[in-house]
Formats: structure tokens, C-alpha cells, sequence
């Protein structure tokens, strides 16, 4: 079939990387994997410590300016946020944001947590919202995303970021911010990275985006008085996690390959290569759907568009017809907290939005197609 008869499509809904960008990983990664084998030999293929290994601790401590012993290594960010929440007790009240990683929330509330959303601007929390909820509820913890959050996009400001702290502590609730998106930032600044002290916050990150999701690893830096009974809920979950794994990005970091910018680094090559995708995402939702998402995205994978004409009585044809036109989205109410589902309701469908993967033109495309279908929907 000639190209020109191609159907054209896209998949809005999972958030992957590129595929580029896993291939230019292959030789790292095999090099990396060898290597970690090699040198560290049975030390990586025996059990070994719970909270993960100790190389890749330091380094991460190091990032972070804390002491390594706060450090815990797992198989994945997920895997991290979810012995967290295992640790909590069961019953616990965690505040969120009005929209979050909906893996996120289905789990803690599989642990019988509650969970109570609190409304996003485009600078971050809403504070007054926040001291609210934080007065009327005896909350344990607060989880957010403050970089490039997932799903909206929204990059909290440095004040809003930090009163959220402050309101946090000044309740004795937990403040843990999940930044596995700060280092993908495209819009040519940077991030400024969150200052832990002794009580927090804490945070947890991921490898999946900024290297790969196949090699699962992520981490929670916590307050010193919180790792020992962390420590026994992860050693009795799985004992040990994914060595070698860990083995090879410790190398990764150590090379200076990773995020070191005196040479080409790999996330240097990740901005550059999102980028023209993000600049094209963010032109089509303005030219199509002007403020029908919160903000102009900056860098991470996802942005958010609520379609006011599609009702929740128009929905599923509509998302049918797309999909049969070749433009994969679907509702994202499981990202939405319980309590404000009704409210983001009346907003129109909302759905989250991924870009890394696919070409400018095809984002550009899948952008102008939804709009006509919702012109055509009735
Ligand atoms: C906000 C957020 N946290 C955590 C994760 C999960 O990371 P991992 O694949 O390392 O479990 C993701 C992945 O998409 C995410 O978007």
C-alpha cells in the first residue's frame, strides 16, 4: 500500500516514549547491563538489601543533598507510591489533586484510603482549598505532582509549590510530591529542584520516562523517622528489588551520559527530541480548542483538554467515532478525585492527551480531527 493511502491515526492515550528514543538506549543499556554483571558479579544476581543498591542510593542522595539511608530504590515509581501507601493506615484520608495519576489513586484506595481532591489552577494548588480541607479533614498525606503534571500538564509555580509545604507541616500532613517529570522540561529552562530537609517532603521519581519503562526503577526519599517501619513493609512485600537494573543506572549516572552536560546526555537528547512534538500539541489545542486545557504544557507527556460539547450523554459514540476515524482517546474520569467528578462533569469530556511518541504532523492531525468531530457531534 503507497503511503498516501495510509490511513492516518493516532493514539492519544498511552504515555510512552519514543521509540527512538528506547533505540538510542540499546547500546547503553546492553554495554550498561554487561557491565553491571562484570563488575559487580553475584552481588547483583543474589539477594540483596530492600531498599535497594547501595551505589545507586548514594547517588540518588547525592541528587537530592540527603543522606542515602532516606533513600529507597524500587522497581519503578509505581512500585515505590504503592509501599507507601501500604505503609499508611489503612483508612487513612490522602488529599490529591483534583485530576492525578489515576494508577495512583485506584491503588491507595484498594489499600481502603480515602482520598480527597483538592482544585488545580495553572500555577499549581488551590491554596485556600487546600487549608481548607487540611482544617476540616485529619489528613495523612498530601500526594501532587508538581512538574508537568500528569494528566494537565500544569507546572506549579515555586510559591504555590512551597505553600503547599507549608500548609502541610503546619498540619502534620505528609507532603509528597511525585516529580518523575521535572528533568523533562522542553521549553529550553529548567526545573528548580525541591530542597528536602529532615522532615520532608517526600518525593518519589521514576527512571520510566527519562530512561525506559521496560528497565522499571523509581525511588522515595523520605524523613529519617519514617524508613525503618518503610523498610519492613518493602522487605516483607518483595525483599529485594531488580539489581542489575539498578546496577546499570548507577553506571548511566556515573558516566556522566545520563544528565551530565558536559557530554551529549541522554536527557538533553530527550528535550531536544519532544520538543517540536510538545510545540506542535500545544498550536493545535490553541488553535482548535482555545482554553479548553488549563495551560500551555512545558515539558513532561501529557496535557488535558476538557471538549465542552460532548456531554456525558454524547460520550461514548463520540469517543467511538473517533476511535473508528483513527483517534484513540478515551474518558478520563479515573484520574478525576471522586469527590469533584460531578463538578469537572459539567466541563465537557475530559481526556488526557500524550504527544513524545508520535510526529508533529500526526499530532497536528489527531488535534484537527477531534475538532471536527466534535463540530459533527449532536
Ligand atoms: C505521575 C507518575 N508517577 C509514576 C509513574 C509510574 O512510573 P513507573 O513506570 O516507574 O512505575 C508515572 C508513569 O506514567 C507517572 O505518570
Amino acid at each position: 500500500m503507497g503511503k498516501a493511502s495510509e490511513k492516518k491515526s493516532i493514539n492519544f492515550l498511552r504515555g510512552i516514549p519514543a521509540e527512538e528514543a528506547l533505540s538510542r538506549l540499546i547500546p547503553i543499556a546492553s554495554e550498561g547491563y554487561e557491565k553491571a554483571i562484570n563488575r559487580y558479579g553475584t552481588d547483583v544476581l543474589q539477594y540483596g538489601h530492600f531498599n535497594g543498591f547501595k551505589p545507586l542510593r548514594d547517588l540518588i542522595g547525592q541528587s537530592h543533598h540527603v543522606d542515602p539511608e532516606r533513600v529507597i530504590v524500587g522497581n519503578g515509581g509505581l512500585e515505590v507510591i504503592s509501599l507507601f501507601f501500604k505503609s499508611l493506615p489503612s483508612g487513612s484520608n490522602i488529599i490529591v489533586e483534583e485530576a492525578t495519576y489515576d494508577r495512583t489513586m485506584v491503588d491507595a484506595e484498594r489499600y481502603g484510603h480515602n482520598l480527597i481532591g483538592v482544585e488545580l489552577t495553572s500555577t499549581g494548588i488551590n491554596l485556600n482549598q487546600l487549608k481548607e480541607v487540611a482544617n476540616k479533614i485529619p489528613a495523612a498525606v498530601f500526594y501532587g505532582i508538581p512538574f508537568h503534571q500528569n494528566p494537565t500538564g500544569i507546572n506549579y509555580s515555586e510559591e504555590n509549590r512551597q505553600a503547599v509545604e507549608q500548609i502541610c507541616r503546619e498540619q502534620s500532613i505528609l507532603c509528597a510530591w511525585d516529580i518523575c517529570y521535572e528533568l523533562l522540561r522542553y521549553d529550553g529552562n529548567k526545573n528548580t529542584s525541591i530542597t528536602v530537609s529532615e522532615w520532608g517532603p517526600i518525593l518519589m521519581s521514576s527512571f520510566t520516562k527519562t530512561i525506559s519503562p521496560g528497565t522499571k526503577c523509581g525511588y522515595i526519599v523520605l524523613p529519617k523517622d519514617y524508613v525503618e517501619h518503610m523498610g519492613k513493609v518493602v522487605a516483607n512485600t518483595r525483599i529485594n528489588p531488580n539489581l542489575p537494573t539498578q546496577a546499570f543506572i548507577a553506571d548511566f549516572i556515573e558516566s556522566g551520559k545520563y544528565s551530565d552536560f558536559k557530554y551529549s546526555d541522554f536527557l538533553d537528547y530527550l528535550c531536544a527530541l519532544y520538543k517540536p512534538k510538545m510545540d506542535a500539541l500545544n498550536l493545535s489545542l490553541n488553535a482548535h480548542f482555545p482554553g479548553a486545557s488549563p495551560v500551555d504544557i512545558s515539558g513532561g507527556f501529557f496535557a488535558s483538554v476538557s471538549l465542552k460539547k460532548i456531554t456525558p450523554d454524547k460520550e461514548e459514540s463520540f469517543i467511538k467515532s473517533a476511535q473508528e476515524a483513527g483517534v484513540g482517546i478515551a474518558a478520563a474520569w479515573d484520574a478525576v478525585a471522586p469527590n469533584l467528578r460531578e463538578k469537572k462533569r459539567k466541563d465537557g469530556l475530559f481526556t488526557r492527551l500524550t504527544f513524545p511518541a508520535y510526529e508533529p504532523e500526526q499530532i497536528q492531525w489527531g488535534i484537527a480531527k477531534l475538532k471536527e468531530l466534535e463540530e459533527l457531534s449532536r
